[in-house]
């Protein structure tokens, strides 16, 4: 019978990776690292399994790893040795971030950028200074302009000890732009701001949560991160984050928020980041276990997806197990 069109024509094996859309490579692909001070031998992370929280004496080690399987990037979160009212150890000089940064920079090629955040780092766990009388009244939570330039002593602390690049993920007003200050007061103009850009207060990030110990100890995180009902306003806060200088826009998380990932690849001619977060990966995980899904399969799956609906770089616990695939 003739047919004018036939897509199945361009299916079979010789031709399907000639017209392949999308491809996905090792140098796509961000590694999330935990490290711990809190401990002096290598912890795993019960909901993150494959992922565990090092000491900075096994960090070069961790890293190496990565490097291995062909990923040339990580993201640096960190538990510290204490907490207080305002997040102090988060810009320390001797704070596990900056110590573990100053061991990678020396003795890895690897590309390093850090979360800048102050969720790990204060008791409350919220990621900013708390407004008088927040635990008492739920509707405040963080004091936005107070929280903005302990953002940037830690950026700049980051970018001391010898970060390549920081990514504020706290979505509190004008972050980048007193990042983006603070960096350039102290010299280091030529370091890039990865600005979590749109990021939604998602039940996704559970997982994390549990393994950087960062979970709010009241209230959630309502009143800074985003609705996840809310598209267009993403266009709002990216368009700021580009306003006050970030050079790369993220989505977060990825795989419910393809719409937003892809909107933002259409609106904002800057590479844009998706981050394929912790209970996206736990899903699949805990599906694979029970023998519902093939791990390695959906893996890809996802983060190829991810890839088609715009992003250039994906931050994803998936790295390495992927990239040694490709
Ligand atoms: C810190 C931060 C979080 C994640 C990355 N940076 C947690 C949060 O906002 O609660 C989540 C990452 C993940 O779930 O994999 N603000």
């Amino acid at each position: 019978m003739s047919q004018t069109q036939r897509p199945r024509r361009l299916r079979s094996d010789g031709v399907r990776s000639l017209v392949r859309e999308t491809e996905l490579s090792a140098s796509d692909l961000i590694a999330p690292v935990f490290v711990d001070a809190t401990t002096e031998t290598r912890q795993s992370i019960p909901s993150m399994p494959g992922h565990e929280r090092v000491p900075v004496a096994e960090a070069v080690a961790r890293v190496e790893e990565i490097r291995e399987t062909g990923v040339e990037a990580v993201i640096l979160f960190g538990v510290p040795e204490s907490k207080d009212r305002e997040g102090s150890r988060a810009w320390a000089e001797d704070g596990v971030v900056q110590r573990a940064i100053r061991e990678i920079t020396a003795a890895t090629d690897a590309y390093v950028i850090t979360d800048v955040c102050l969720c790990e780092y204060t008791e409350h766990g919220h990621c900013g200074l708390l407004e008088d009388g927040a635990r008492a009244d739920p509707t405040q939570t963080v004091d936005n302009d107070a929280t903005l330039p302990l953002l940037s002593k830690i950026a700049v602390s980051h970018a001391e000890a010898g970060a390549d690049m920081v990514a504020p993920s706290g979505m509190i007003d004008g972050m980048v732009g007193a990042i983006r200050e603070g960096l350039d007061g102290a010299g280091y103009e030529h370091l890039p701001v990865l600005s979590y850009a749109a990021k939604y207060e998602s039940s996704f990030y559970g997982p994390f949560r549990d393994a950087a110990d960062g979970a709010p100890a009241f209230g959630d995180r309502r009143h800074y991160q985003m609705d996840p009902a809310n598209a267009r306003e993403a266009g709002r806060e990216v368009a700021l984050d580009v306003e006050q200088g970030a050079d790369v826009l993220m989505v977060k998380p990825a795989l419910p928020y393809l719409d937003i990932l892809s909107k933002v690849r259409r609106e904002f001619d800057r590479p844009v980041a998706a981050y394929n977060v912790s209970g996206e990966y736990a899903m699949l995980h805990a599906a694979a276990e029970k023998g519902w899904l093939d791990l390695e399969a959906v893996a890809y799956e996802s983060l190829l997806s991810i890839k088609r609906a715009g992003a250039d770089l994906i931050l994803t616990y998936f790295a390495e197990d992927v990239a040694d695939r490709l």
